[in-house]
């Protein structure tokens, strides 16, 4: 099993009874027991003493109680922006991180200029959180490398419009409008919203984090330190915006929450959005499909929160950050934006769960 490092592709993995490591920019290996805490070296490597030293130094460091080296976490929609930033910051507190993107190309590109700054603790695997194939080969994988996750990072996002881009930067809107949600009718002739794109944004905000956590929620069962979920949500999912006053008292009221009246809920949106009777049925004119799927997403995580009490299971708004999503209309940095996702990814036992988070701040729905 442990007799090829090629195939452990320069990382730190906790196989079994073992973990193996290798030294950043050497060749040094080591197979470290858990029980016993021994320790010994590859063959096929050709390692200086010195290296088999220092391999065996920090083993013994991680043996004895970094516990975060012994954490394995997913992250949904990282090849770029928060998401990316998300599995760095995870990734340089010692946790192995699974970055995740539906493009190959684009998920190997993004964990190799990790691995180019020493994060080793990062693979890649394909996710599009859209696909059920792919969504079952992430958890067949992990079950066979990990056996468990301790952290699922839902990042991934579409905003389900078609945008001028050109045309909304001309109107040069300023960012108290943009979250204020003054600039509504400004952005309507730039910004429209289509049944496909609406369908794509909910398949993958709402169901396809649903989807994920499906699949992945046995094996954050089988977590030793505690399992943490977190679904980057956005302050246009907050009840506030909710022009329809009744749908906004029912998705406030955690105690008659479900997913079958969430799902119902979604259902409805796409039925009046068919129908062209968003505005007459009282669902958001910003954003409509993003709104409602954000919405719907925080409303889950409280009900995910109540039926899984052993987790902690929270939403986040990352802030206005400076993505592709927003048309980098944002004005915070990726850093400031991964902060709350990082902050909740790591809470210690007895956190908060089934809660709504202003980047680091819990909000109020
Ligand atoms: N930026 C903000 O100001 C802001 C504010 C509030 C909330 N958020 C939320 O923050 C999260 C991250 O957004 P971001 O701003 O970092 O945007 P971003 O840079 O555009 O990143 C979005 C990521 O989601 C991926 N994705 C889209 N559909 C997917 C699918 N079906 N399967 C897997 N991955 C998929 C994209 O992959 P591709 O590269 O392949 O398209 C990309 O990696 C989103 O949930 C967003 O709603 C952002």
């Amino acid at each position: 099993m442990f007799a090829d490092p090629s195939s452990f592709k320069q990382l730190l993995l906790q196989i079994g009874n073992s973990i193996i490591l290798r030294l950043e920019n050497t060749c040094a290996y080591s197979q470290v027991h858990r029980n016993s805490g021994s320790t010994h070296r590859f063959n096929k490597c050709s390692i200086s003493k010195d290296n088999l030293k220092r391999s065996q130094r920090v083993a013994a460091v991680m043996m004895n109680g970094n516990q975060s080296i012994e954490r394995y976490a997913v992250v949904t929609g990282a090849n770029k922006g928060i998401g990316f930033e998300t599995v760095r910051q995870l990734a340089a507190s010692g946790v192995t991180v699974l970055l995740t993107a539906r493009n190959e190309k684009r998920g190997t590109e993004a964990v190799s200029v990790l691995h180019g700054h020493g994060l080793l603790n990062v693979l890649y695997h394909q996710l599009d959180v859209q696909d059920p194939q792919s969504i079952e080969d992430l958890a067949n994988f992990i079950q066979t490398q990990f056996g468990r996750l301790d952290i699922l990072v839902n990042n991934a996002g579409a905003t389900g419009v078609v945008v001028d881009e050109d045309g909304l930067r001309a109107l040069n809107i300023d960012p108290a409008s943009w979250l204020s949600g003054k600039a509504t009718n400004i952005v309507q002739g730039v910004i429209k919203t289509t049944y496909d794109k609406a369908k794509e944004c909910l398949d993958t905000n709402y169901y396809g984090v649903k989807n994920v956590i499906r699949a992945l929620l046995p094996l954050l069962q089988r977590s030793t330190s505690g399992a943490r979920i977190v679904n980057v949500s956005s302050l246009r999912g907050e009840l506030w915006r909710i022009p329809n006053e009744q749908r906004r008292k029912e998705l406030g009221d955690v105690e008659s929450l479900s997913e079958k009246k969430i799902d119902g809920f979604v259902e409805k949106f796409l039925e009046d959005l068919s129908n062209d009777e968003l505005e007459a049925n009282g669902w958001s004119k910003m954003l409509p499909a993003y709104s409602v799927s954000k919405a719907m997403l925080n409303a889950y995580t409280r009900v995910l929160g109540k039926t899984y009490p052993e987790m902690c299971i929270n939403c986040v708004h990352p802030g206005y950050v400076d993505t592709d999503l927003n048309w980098h209309t944002g004005t915070m940095t990726l850093e400031e934006g991964a902060q709350g996702s990082v902050m909740l990814a790591l809470l210690p036992q007895g956190g908060p769960s089934g809660c709504y988070f202003d980047r680091t701040q819990v909000a109020e729905f």
